[in-house]
C-alpha cells in the first residue's frame, strides 16, 4: 500500500522551504519546521505568517483557518526532533557539501523507514544518497517558486531508489494538489535544464548590449505571453540558486550557454541575489518609474516601409490613421521609400544591409510585430539616434510597446525562443523525457501559457528551423543549430512535433 506520509520534516526554512512547509500544513499533515538558529526560525515563521496573511487579506483564507495551518506546524533548531518524521525534505542553499553533511546528519536521525528528499534544484541526487546508508529511500522532490501556487513537482528517481518509491512520492504530490512529473536524475532535471539555459541567454545578450533589462522583459512578458520576463523571473528564482544551477548544468553538459553569466557572478558576490534581499537586476520597495507618455514623433511626417505582404499592408494603414504618410517598397527596389523621414524595415533578420542601399541610410530601423503588443525596434549601426527615438515614439502612438535592440539575428524574442524550443526538442531527442512531460513541466512549473512543443507546433516547425539556422550564422554557438531531429522532421514534411512524439 502507498506510504501517505503524515508527519514531514522541512529542513531550511527560506522561501522555498516555507512555502513547502506550508503546503503540507495546508493538506492537513502535521510538519516540523527546521532551521539553523533561532534568527533564521524567525525569519522562516514570517514567511509562513505573510504568505497565509496574504490568503487571508484576498478572502481565500479565514483568520481560523490560517491558525489552524500555522498551528500544524512545529519549528525548532534541532534536528533530533525529526526523529518520528514519515518524510524530511531539504531546502537548503545549493551546495553540494552542505546537502551531504545534512543528510548524514539526516540519516542519523531519522527512522530507517523515513524517506529522506532533497528539493534540489539541479544537483545530483545521486551524490547525496550514496552519502546515506540508505540510498533507495533518498528521492529528489523539487518544488517551484512560489511553492503553494506553482502546481509542478518533479519527482526524481536515481538508479538505486527503491522500486514503488517514486510513485509513492508522486502520489504524495498529487495529494498535495499539485501535478508530479517523473524523471531520471540529470542536471537541472526537465524545468530547470530549460529554464535556466534561457535565463542565462537573456543575461548574454544584456551584456552582449543587444536589449537592456527592461526591453528583454517587456519582449519576454508581452511578447511571448509569460507570466514574467527572465529578469524579474531571476530575481524571483534568487541570483545565488540561479547561479548555482547554472554552474551545475554547465558541468554536465560542457555547454558554454550554461556557464553563468558574468553578470550573475557579479550581483550574486555584491550581495544583491534578488527579490530576497531588496535588490537583484531590479530594486523593491521602490515606487516604479513613471512610464512616458507616448509623444508625436516630432519631425517625421513620411513614414517607408520595406516588406511585402499583409503585414505591411497592415502596418502601412495603421500609420495613416495615426496622421502619417505610409509609402512602401515591396520589393527589391527601395527607390519609393528613398526620401521618406524614417524607414521601417519589416524583419526579424539583420536589416543594415538594406540600409547601406538607401540614400539616407541613418533614417532605416528593423520593425518585428510580436503578438499583437509588441514591436521590436532594431537599430543598426547607422541608424541616428533621432530615428531610433521617432520609431520608438511612432511604435507607442501605433498602441504597442517598443523592445528597443540592436541588429542581430531574430533581435530578442526569438532568439531567446527559439534557442529553448531547439533545447526541448533536443532532450525529447535523448529520451530523457517524454513530450508531454516537457509541455507539463513549463506549463505548470512556470505558468506559461503553452509548453515548448506545442509553442513549437503553434509557430511551425520549417519558421523555428530556419531561425535556429540565422542563429547560428549570427553567433556560430553550436547549441543554437537546428537539432537533428527538428531537421529531420522539417525535410520529411511532418508538420507537428506533437502528433510525431505523441
Ligand atoms: N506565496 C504565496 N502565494 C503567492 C505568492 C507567494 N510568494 N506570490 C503570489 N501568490 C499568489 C497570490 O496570492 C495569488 O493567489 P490567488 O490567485 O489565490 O489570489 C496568485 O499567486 C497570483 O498572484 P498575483 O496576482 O499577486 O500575481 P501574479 O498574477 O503576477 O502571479 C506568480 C504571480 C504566480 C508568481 C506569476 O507571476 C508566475 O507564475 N510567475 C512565474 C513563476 C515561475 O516561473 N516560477 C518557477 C521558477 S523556477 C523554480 O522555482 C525552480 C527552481 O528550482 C529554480
Amino acid at each position: 500500500m502507498a506510504q501517505t506520509f503524515e508527519t514531514v520534516g522541512v529542513v531550511g526554512l527560506g522561501t522555498m522551504g516555507a512555502g513547502i512547509a506550508e503546503v503540507f500544513a495546508r493538506s492537513g499533515r502535521r510538519v516540523i519546521g527546521v532551521e539553523a538558529d533561532d534568527a533564521a526560525l524567525e525569519r522562516g515563521r514570517g514567511h509562513l505568517e505573510r504568505s497565509t496573511g496574504r490568503a487571508v487579506a484576498k478572502g481565500k483564507l479565514t483568520e481560523d483557518a490560517q491558525r489552524e495551518i500555522l498551528g500544524r506546524v512545529t519549528l525548532t533548531t534541532s534536528r533530533a526532533d525529526l526523529a518520528d518524521a514519515d518524510l524530511v525534505i531539504e531546502a537548503i542553499p545549493e551546495i553540494m557539501e552542505f546537502k551531504r553533511v545534512l543528510f548524514a546528519d539526516l540519516d542519523r536521525v531519522c527512522k530507517p523507514s523515513a524517506v529522506l528528499a532533497t528539493n534540489t534544484s539541479s544537483l545530483s541526487v545521486t551524490a547525496i544518497a550514496a552519502g546515506t546508508s540508505r540510498p533507495g529511500r533518498v528521492i529528489g522532490m523539487h518544488f517551484f517558486n512560489p511553492a503553494p501556487v506553482m502546481k509542478l513537482v518533479e519527482v526524481i528517481h536515481t538508479v538505486v531508489t527503491d522500486d514503488g518509491l517514486a510513485d509513492d512520492i508522486a502520489a504524495l504530490a498529487r495529494s498535495l494538489g499539485k501535478t508530479p512529473i517523473t524523471a531520471g536524475d540529470r542536471a537541472g532535471f526537465v524545468v530547470n535544464r530549460l529554464l535556466l539555459g534561457y535565463l542565462n541567454h537573456a543575461c548574454a545578450l544584456l551584456e552582449a548590449g543587444v536589449a537592456g533589462r527592461d526591453d528583454i522583459d517587456a519582449a519576454m512578458k508581452l511578447g511571448v505571453g509569460l507570466p514574467m520576463g527572465p529578469f524579474t523571473l531571476l530575481d524571483l528564482i534568487g541570483l545565488d540558486t540561479s547561479y548555482e544551477v547554472c554552474e551545475v548544468l554547465f558541468r554536465e553538459t560542457r555547454d558554454r550557454r550554461h556557464a553563468p553569466a558574468p553578470v550573475l557572478r557579479e550581483l550574486v558576490t555584491a550581495g544583491l541575489l534578488g527579490r530576497k534581499t531588496g535588490r537583484g537586476f531590479y530594486s523593491y520597495g521602490e515606487a516604479a518609474p513613471a512610464t512616458p507618455e507616448a509623444r508625436q514623433a516630432a519631425s517625421v511626417s513620411t513614414v517607408g516601409i520595406v516588406g511585402g505582404g499583409p503585414e505591411a499592408a497592415t502596418l502601412a494603414t495603421a500609420v495613416e490613421r495615426a496622421g502619417f504618410k505610409p509609402v512602401v517598397a515591396e520589393s527589391a527596389d527601395l527607390t519609393p521609400v528613398g526620401d521618406a523621414d524614417v524607414v521601417l524595415a519589416l524583419s526579424d533578420r539583420p536589416v543594415v544591409e538594406l540600409a547601406v542601399r538607401l540614400p539616407h541610410p541613418e533614417r532605416l530601423a528593423g520593425l518585428h510585430l510580436v503578438g499583437d503588443e509588441v514591436a521590436e525596434v532594431a537599430s543598426t549601426v547607422l541608424t541616428s539616434p533621432e530615428t531610433t527615438a521617432a520609431v520608438h515614439d511612432l511604435v507607442q502612438i501605433l498602441d504597442r510597446t517598443p523592445v528597443m535592440c540592436g541588429d542581430r539575428a531574430e533581435f530578442v524574442v526569438n532568439a531567446l525562443l527559439y534557442a529553448y524550443l531547439n533545447d526541448a526538442v533536443r532532450m525529447l531527442e535523448s529520451g530523457y523525457a517524454s513530450a508531454g512531460d516537457i509541455d507539463t513541466g513549463m506549463r505548470l512549473g512556470c505558468g506559461y501559457p503553452a509548453g515548448p512543443l506545442e509553442m513549437l507546433d503553434a509557430i511551425g516547425l520549417e519558421a523555428v528551423r530556419d531561425g535556429l539556422r540565422a542563429l547560428y550564422a549570427e553567433y556560430r554557438e553550436p547549441a543554437f543549430a537546428p537539432v537533428p531531429l527538428l531537421d529531420q522532421l522539417v525535410t520529411a514534411g511532418v508538420r507537428s512535433i506533437r502528433e510525431y512524439a505523441g
